[in-house]
């Protein structure tokens, strides 16, 4: 017997956003913007996610100005003219299917992307030049590269807000340009953005996120995701303890970041099980009980397995609901974000709503190939 749902199904406000229920639509990178131009096709799929129900809806990465932001030549712009009309039929489709948006924004730094042969015409850029360690790609950024950066995120963000987005969400996890920041094992820098510490190496994000604060000023939400994992290694750990888990995100949301997505692969997996055991606290159940910060879960909700064995060619079947409405009951976060299980399902959460979860699909890493 299936728990009941109705506690996903309870509003949630923030600031200038209101959610009519704590589902969120996970970002996804689905490279069918060619030259970078969101059309009809990327419209109309993110619109029947709002038809759908959907409480918040993240876009897939969409890359700031910046000559080597992106990995691959089908990833969506969130500058020049072209996209962001594109970008702005995307957020009035969804409004007019009453949904909720922010674009993500992203910057690749020194990641290989999908096609791995494809490289942008400018050099790619990391703040070591590094890959992983002891894995060189690309060049180091210089100090002016850095604050041309941070403008080029702030840029981002007014011009999310100017389109009429709900949010915007900075993309600070998985390896990716401000992740490598984070990270010591990208991140060998001598000067004010490197140091030994967490706190040391958070401060471009930080800057980041006072920019796009001042960008967009007090009442706009600003999402901040990161995550503990990078895509270079699975078992990397920024925090370790809670103390410096602390470290990490409490200047981040001094900075001005009002809401922290915590990227897992799996949303029931404690965080720190040495402190409050098997069934404990998960990274978002933390960075909530650290900072006081709203936080939005995820990792393989409704299906059974996890996203990276996916990208491996896994199918994963149907799951229930049960272990989610448990942590949501508890309060543990304030929102859950769905990947896949929304790819297979754009109804997902009216069926859920419904109690026809048996009706819902897994996932068939075949459903990337098209943009329904
Ligand atoms: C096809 C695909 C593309 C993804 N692209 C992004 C992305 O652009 N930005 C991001 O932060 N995460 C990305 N992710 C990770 C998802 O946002 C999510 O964290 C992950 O799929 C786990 O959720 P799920 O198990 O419900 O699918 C991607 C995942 C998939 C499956």
């Amino acid at each position: 017997m299936t728990a009941s749902t109705d506690v996903l199904f309870r509003p949630f406000r923030i600031k200038s956003l209101d959610l009519p229920n704590r589902i969120v639509m996970a970002p996804m990178t689905r490279t069918f913007a060619p030259a970078g131009i969101p059309g009809a096709a990327n419209a109309a799929y993110y619109r029947r996610r709002a038809e759908g129900g959907v409480g918040l809806i993240l876009s897939e990465g969409t890359v700031i100005d910046r000559p080597a932001s992106r990995n691959h030549p089908n990833i969506p712009f969130f500058h020049g003219e072209a996209a962001l009309a594109g970008w702005q039929q995307v957020i009035d489709e969804v409004h007019a299917a009453g949904g909720k948006m922010a674009p993500q924004i992203w910057h690749t730094g020194s990641t290989v992307g999908p096609d791995r042969e494809w490289k942008p015409d400018a050099p790619v850029e990391s703040p070591s030049g590094l890959l992983a360690p002891d894995k060189p790609r690309g060049v180091a950024m210089t100090e002016q590269d850095i604050e041309a950066t941070i403008a080029a995120f702030a840029k981002a963000a007014a011009d999310s807000k100017r389109l009429g987005f709900d949010t915007v969400e900075l993309h600070g996890a998985h390896g990716y340009l401000i992740d490598q920041f984070f990270w010591a094992g990208t991140n060998t820098r001598t000067d004010g953005y490197g140091g030994a510490t967490i706190a040391d190496r958070s401060r471009f994000a930080v800057e980041v996120v006072k920019a796009v604060r001042a960008a967009v000023g007090p009442d706009f939400p600003v999402i901040l995701r990161l995550s503990q994992w990078k895509q270079q290694d699975y078992t990397a750990r920024l925090a370790t303890t809670p103390d410096e888990m602390a470290a990490w995100l409490q200047p981040l949301v001094d900075a001005g970041a009002d809401v922290l997505h915590c990227s897992q692969r799996r949303f029931w997996e404690p965080e720190f099980p040495e402190i409050d055991g098997e069934n404990g606290l998960n990274f978002a159940g933390w960075a909530k009980k650290l900072t006081g910060a709203a936080t939005i879960s995820v990792g393989s909700v409704g299906l059974s397995g996890e996203f990276i064995a996916a990208f491996g060619g896994e199918t994963s079947e149907h799951s229930d609901l049960d272990k989610l409405v448990e942590r949501m009951e508890r309060d543990e976060f304030d929102l859950i974000a769905v990947g896949r299980a929304l790819i297979s399902n754009p109804d997902w959460v009216h069926k859920v709503q419904a109690g026809a979860g048996e009706a819902l699909k897994g996932f068939s890493p075949a459903a990337l190939a098209e943009l329904v």
